[in-house]
């Protein structure tokens, strides 16, 4: 059964969005030129034509590569407004946007230029476009801890803006256990925690999230399916994993998405959302990731239901929010 007007109308939450990560080429090319910024690509196909990965380090590289247009604070602001409107156009009511700090500091833009950009635009978007937020700052896990350190002491006085923190970037070599001072603080300091793990690393890196980091979410953990016992617990505890099937294909994680194992994890009963992670890299925004996922899947309508549920209980939203989103999600599934 074809449920592309199911998917395109019901209402949904994205969970894992790295706000960098929707820096479309056309966008790329335009702020290069604002920025009197010289990119190694000719034109927007050239860029296009190199969005061709192997793994997730031959995505890194072209990703910080095009995160250096971002200079101003209306750079940052017209990156995630667009991003806004395009969730619009997919239904989203709620989003949980990651952002990368270090990837800009380092280049001597100032992380309120960052921070200020991306939040007027979140507030901007949630009143003409009705999409409530969360902004989640992520560490680059390839960088030291005392460098997510440092940041997480520039990002207090922004403590406001900013609900939870996570870890991002190379996984393979670069466990959670480096960064467990840094997310005690983090949590001390009243930030709910999140990681990439499972994505390209093993089962333990998950354990470390759990154990170490006390995440309240694992970004991806799609390797968990390796350790029957990370499943129990991922299962017993509702931890909600966020996946993201067009990005795990696209960096061969997965080598088709028939062979994905989304529908696996449902089946387990464990609480998996779907996400788009980086779409203008991937080739898809929320609604492409749940259109794709469904066909190549066979999810079902109530696949279907489930996933969109679990994404609005998964959110940091307050529980009075959540089931304000959950009831019109169940009235759009009854009118289908
Ligand atoms: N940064 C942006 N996208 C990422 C991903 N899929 N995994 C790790 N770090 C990332
Ligand atoms: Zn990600």
């Amino acid at each position: 059964m074809d449920l592309k007007s199911l998917i395109q109308r019901i209402p949904k939450a994205e969970l894992h969005l790295h706000i960098e990560g929707t820096l479309e080429p056309e966008m790329m090319m335009a702020l290069a030129h604002r920025n009197r910024i010289k990119l190694r690509y000719a034109s927007v196909d050239e860029i296009r034509d190199a969005y061709d990965f192997s793994d997730l380090q031959t995505f890194l590289d072209i990703y910080y590569a095009g995160a250096q247009v971002l200079r101003e604070k209306q750079d940052f602001y017209d990156l995630t407004s667009a991003y806004l409107k395009r969730a619009a156009e997919d239904n989203v009511r709620h989003v949980e946007i990651f952002f990368d700090p270090q990837t800009h500091t380092e280049r001597d833009v100032d992380f309120a230029t960052v921070i200020d950009g991306i939040h007027r635009a979140l507030q901007d978007g949630q009143s003409q476009l009705g999409i409530t937020f969360r902004l989640i700052m992520c560490f680059l896990r390839h960088l030291s801890a005392s460098d997510a350190l440092a940041t997480l002491e520039e990002a207090l006085p922004f403590k406001d803006k900013i609900h939870a923190v996570g870890l991002d970037s190379s996984e393979v070599g670069h466990p959670p256990s480096r960064f467990v001072h840094v997310f005690d603080r983090a949590r001390k300091e009243g930030f709910l925690t999140v990681a990439h793990a499972g994505e390209e690393g093993p089962p333990s890196y998950i354990w470390e999230a759990l154990d170490l980091l006390k995440v309240e979410r694992v970004d991806h953990g799609v390797r968990c399916l390796e350790d029957l016992l990370l499943v129990a617990r991922l299962a017993d505890e509702q931890i909600p994993l966020t996946v993201c099937p067009l990005s795990n294909v696209k960096l061969r994680v997965f080598d088709t998405l028939e062979q994905h194992n989304l529908k696996l994890l449902l089946q387990h009963g464990l609480c998996a959302t779907i996400n788009s992670d980086d779409p203008a890299y991937f080739g898809g925004y929320i609604g492409e990731n749940y259109l794709r996922a469904q066909r190549a899947l066979n999810l079902s309508e109530a696949d279907i239901h489930t996933l969109t549920r679990n994404a609005f209980n998964a959110s940091f939203l307050s529980d009075a929010d959540k089931q304000r989103h959950i009831v019109d999600l169940d009235r759009a599934m009854i009118s289908f």
